[in-house]
């Protein structure tokens, strides 16, 4: 049968993998209306093409993209079996996306380009996925190695945290009313405080997490990029490289973390996981005071925290506003209901204000009520995936819900002294499966300006 000439090759290293059946095969599938795609698996298995085209079959929901996949084996570090690769090629152009772990992507990135299957400046694009290093050091080579083979604008790097609509929605609420732009600082605002909670713990992959630890999994990359993106200054402009100086220049004036104001902790049962190492000090939860120094945020306390086996799950920020300086009535003082504005990331996503309004009737009392932006009310239909969001920005060659290589490399400069020193000394403290972490951090929060921890559907007035 004659088949048509695809606009693009989408080669995946690593397809037969979870990250590709999970994530990256469903949402090739969802963008496949909007150009002709060739699907190529390139990995490390000996798999048949017509298993591959079960696989994407199964994970895309669409049968044509299917019958054309192919599957190729390689060695990941040797060029000369990319020759097959190179074979497999139909299309205009290809995009690589390497769905493979973090150690594999120096050998696949050299591979390719001296099979001469990619140059600097084509039109092939490249995408990585986080973890991007695992310090700023190896952070720094890898993307030295990328600016060596290609240009920037080839390249994608992947957190797909930034790629959720809700995560976009922070530039799109701060920066397009000026309502709230005018009181974002330490003149009005109290305290922050950003969560991500999850409430699983680390299921099968407990060989990579073990690792990796919780720190590097989500704090690096995906709390400091909300961070980043809730505490920066207005971009010059909403084109990708504007809100990348905005957030590189923010995270410049994150102070590195301090150890001694945070905290780690791990799960009572992790070290039972199969792929534990015995007597891991991993954490799988951390919480940490963060300090901006400049004008806008100087000493205000900010605070994250990330962890899994949690309560629940929940990724949210939320800004408690300062007190309304002066209320009384009949000479008593009356006790203000705190301002409260919650960025949440999911689940539920919402925007929403946590203010007093009087109980309705003869006298003058307060109650906490809320004003609340449904955000999947806003989408005709169920919010998109956010690797969806990630391969449409990929075909299209934008790179807004991309981080940039100096953003990522100072990330990892925030977190790399806690890192050196959990993994120098101590312990992870225990917790309760199904806690909010230790308590340690509770006592963190409270001696730094933070009060307590928030959890917004528990505030009263929420819901
Ligand atoms: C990934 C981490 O980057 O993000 C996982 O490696 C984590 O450990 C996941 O579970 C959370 O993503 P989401 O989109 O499910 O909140």
């Amino acid at each position: 049968m004659e088949r048509a000439t695809p606009d693009l090759d989408i080669v995946i290293f690593g397809a037969s993998g979870d990250l590709a059946s999970r994530k990256v095969l469903p949402a090739v599938g969802a963008v496949a209306p909007r150009a002709r795609l060739h699907v190529v698996g390139a990995g490390r298995s000996d798999l048949s093409d017509d298993r591959f085209r079960r696989l994407v079959g199964d994970t895309t929901g669409r049968a044509e993209l299917a019958a054309g996949a192919d599957w190729v084996r390689l060695d990941y570090g040797d060029p000369g079996t990319y020759a097959g690769l190179r074979m497999g090629l139909r299309g205009d152009s290809a995009v690589y996306y390497l769905a493979t772990p973090p150690n594999t992507f120096s050998p696949i990135l050299s591979s390719l380009a001296s099979s001469g299957l990619t140059h600097r400046g084509d039109e092939s694009r490249i995408v990585v996925e986080k973890p991007l290093g695992e310090d700023e050091a190896t952070a720094q080579a890898l993307n030295r190695q990328l600016a060596t083979l290609f240009e920037e604008s080839q390249v994608y790097r992947i957190d797909h945290y930034l790629a959720k609509d809700t995560v976009q929605n922070v530039l799109a609420f701060r920066f397009s009313n000026s309502l709230f732009e005018t009181v974002w600082s330490r003149l009005f605002i109290d305290s922050i405080q950003i969560t991500a909670a999850e409430d699983l713990d680390v299921g099968t992959r407990a060989g990579y997490y073990d690792h990796y630890g919780a720190v590097r999994d989500v704090v690096q990359n995906h709390v400091l990029q909300i961070l980043a993106l809730i505490t920066m200054d207005p971009p010059t402009t909403f084109d990708s490289d504007d809100i990348r100086d905005a957030k590189t220049r923010l995270l410049r004036a994150v102070r590195p973390l301090d150890p001694a104001t945070a905290v780690r902790g791990q799960y009572e049962g992790y070290l039972d996981a199969r792929g534990v190492a015995p007597g891991s000090r991993q954490e799988t939860y951390a919480a940490a005071q963060v300090g901006i120094d400049n004008w806008r945020w100087q000493d205000l306390p900010i605070f994250l925290r990330a962890g899994k086996a949690l309560r629940r799950s929940v990724t949210e920020a939320v800004i408690r506003f300062k007190e309304a300086p002066h209320l009384q009535l009949d000479g008593q003082p009356v006790s203000c209901i705190p301002t409260l504005l919650v960025i949440r990331i999911q689940p539920n996503e919402e925007v929403q204000l946590r203010i007093g309004a009087k109980v309705p009737g003869a006298h003058f009392e307060l109650v906490p009520a809320g004003l609340r932006l449904d955000y999947r009310r806003l989408a005709r239909g169920p919010l998109p995936d956010a690797y969806v969001n990630v391969f449409a920005e990929v075909l299209e060659g934008g790179h807004s819900v991309f981080p940039g290589p100096d953003e990522i490399e100072r990330s990892w400069a925030i977190v790399d002294p806690l890192l050196r020193s959990w993994e120098r000394e101590g312990r992870p403290l225990p917790y309760t499966r199904g806690s909010w972490g230790p308590g340690e951090a509770d006592a963190l929060v409270a001696a730094h300006g933070g009060r307590h921890w928030i959890t917004s559907d528990q505030e009263p007035g929420m819901g």
